[in-house]
């Protein structure tokens, strides 16, 4: 099944007389259990592509499809359904509720889903185990380092089991050591869990951790590389 298909998909600003295309007509589909680094230099469209394919933003032609469903033309409530049961987000900036603990962090989506607060803290805590931040789970925000709470923000990601996680540059506020870390871990959830991952980095280092590589310039793809899985760091 095809996680996410987007069909010539463009978004354009305007400035007065002048356009700039921040993507360019991107057809690219994400089949299930991919693991995909979008790569290329700053102003590419990398945040572009992933705020489109997370249906955060509306393009300005072409298409999103989720699950085989076109987002185009749905309602804001059934756009946000859609969102919130396919797709986990993992942003640059963490983005953790300061005021909240690291498992409150990871409850939150769940209790917004309607489910009860025990069902959620059993299973914000199995996921912290799971990002190996188990004797942390109390601590805020700003108690943790950059790559802590970036693993408390997977976690989240994962609470709602999303067919695929988007994360916008998620190792840009880390050092190479925890990007490192994070993109493993990573692998190892999309391996343990079957979730697609989409990640967008200007780091190539992080290549070759990857078994698919879209790399874009002046929002068009320039090259989709597929990577065999025997030669993938494991
Ligand atoms: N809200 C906006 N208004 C106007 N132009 C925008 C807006 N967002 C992005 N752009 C333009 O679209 C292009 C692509 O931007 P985008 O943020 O997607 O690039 P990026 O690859 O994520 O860059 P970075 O590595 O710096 O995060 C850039 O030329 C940018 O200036
Ligand atoms: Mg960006």
């Amino acid at each position: 099944m095809k996680v996410v298909e987007t069909r010539k998909l463009k978004k354009t600003y305007h400035f007065g007389d002048t356009e700039v295309t921040a993507l360019a007509e991107v057809s690219l589909d994400i089949e299930e259990k991919e693991f995909i680094a979008v790569w290329g230099p700053s102003g590419s469209g990398k945040s572009t592509l992933c705020n489109l394919i997370g249906l955060l933003d509306a393009p300005s032609s072409g298409e999103v499809l989720i699950k085989g469903q076109a987002a185009t033309g749905l309602s804001d409530a059934s756009r946000s359904e859609l969102r919130n049961s396919s797709i986990g987000f993992v942003f640059q900036n963490f983005n953790l509720i300061p005021v909240l603990t690291a498992i409150e962090n990871v409850m939150l989506p769940l209790q917004i889903n309607g489910v009860s607060k025990e069902l959620a803290r059993e299973k914000a805590a199995a996921l912290l185990e799971e990002v190996e931040l188990k004797d942390r789970m109390d601590h805020r925000p700003q108690k943790m380092s950059g790559g802590q709470q970036q693993r408390v923000a997977i976690a989240r990601a994962l609470v709602t089991d999303p067919l695929m996680v988007l994360a916008d540059e998620p190792t840009a506020n880390l050092d190479t050591y925890n990007a490192n870390l994070i993109i493993d871990l990573m692998r190892r959830i999309n391996h343990e869990r079957g979730a697609a991952f989409l990640f967008s980095t200007h780091d190539d280092r992080l290549l070759d951790r990857v078994d698919r590589r879209v790399h874009l310039q002046d929002g068009k793809i320039l090259s989709d590389e597929r990577v065999e899985s025997d030669s993938v760091a494991q």
